[in-house]
């Protein structure tokens, strides 16, 4: 069975732009991330134009809650029938727990990842939480506390990957955004890697968004990308 590595960052708020962005991502060499700017704006219907598209789904809504309502959020994902989901690891072990626990009495079981510290966060916004770690060691700390709560993996920045491959292992799931093919503009992105820097870091799957979505041909843009993995 065919694993794509490539997840695009469906990043548009109407259901006519989905509808015509899904029509030129072949599902073949692709996976789909809604998020939540898609899904607040058309709801799960978002979900629904990707699967009959033939795309898998990462609901990526990064969920933080009391670990009743998380938990219960993310078997609402599983329902949808989405391929992976995600919560953030600062929400707590009880909550990563109670997340990872309600997906064993479902049906389908999505990927459930953890998202450690925003790569938008600096050391100074880390310290103004009140969080008195260099921000490797906190991202170091929350993907090894995800780990010990079952869940599958995490979101981590591309530079992050090899450090995280190295402490945890190989079944870890590493999922990357932040990634930049050399013919691509950086947009807003700071400490960007190119795709295949970022597979041979360790990443698992590499999310990329406007690089495709923004290209006047997103179907040239997911050749050349793959091209170079
Ligand atoms: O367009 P671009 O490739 O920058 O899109 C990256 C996607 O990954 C966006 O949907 C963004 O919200 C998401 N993301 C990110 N950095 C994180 C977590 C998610 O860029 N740390």
């Amino acid at each position: 069975m065919s694993d794509p590595r490539l997840i695009v960052a469906l990043d548009v708020s109407t259901e006519s732009e989905l509808r015509e962005l899904v029509q030129r991502i072949p599902n073949t060499h692709c996976r789909a991330k809604i998020g939540k700017e898609l899904f607040t704006s058309i709801g799960p219907i978002a979900i629904d134009i990707c699967h009959k598209a033939g795309l898998d789904v990462f609901l990526d809504l990064k969920f933080h809650d009391i670990p009743n309502t998380c938990a219960k959020a993310v078997r609402a994902a599983a329902r949808w029938g989405v391929w992976m989901t995600n919560v953030h690891c600062s929400g707590g072990s009880d909550m990563m727990r109670a997340a990872r626990e309600i997906l064993e009495g479902e049906v389908h079981r999505p990927k459930l990842i953890g998202v450690t510290v925003l790569t938008s966060m600096s050391a100074d916004g880390l310290n103004e939480l009140g969080v008195n770690r260099d921000l490797e060691s906190q991202v170091d700390h929350l993907a090894l506390l995800s780990d010990s709560c079952g869940l599958d993996g995490v979101v981590c920045s591309a530079q992050e990957a090899k450090r995280l491959r190295q402490k945890i292992g190989p079944d870890f799931c590493l999922v990357t955004p932040g990634i930049r093919p050399t013919w691509a503009a950086a947009n807003d992105q700071t400490r960007i890697v190119t795709p295949r820097e970022a597979l041979d870091n360790g990443a698992d799957y590499l999310v990329i968004g406007r690089p495709i979505t923004a290209s006047d041909r997103p179907e040239e843009a997911i050749g050349r990308i793959v091209g170079e993995l």
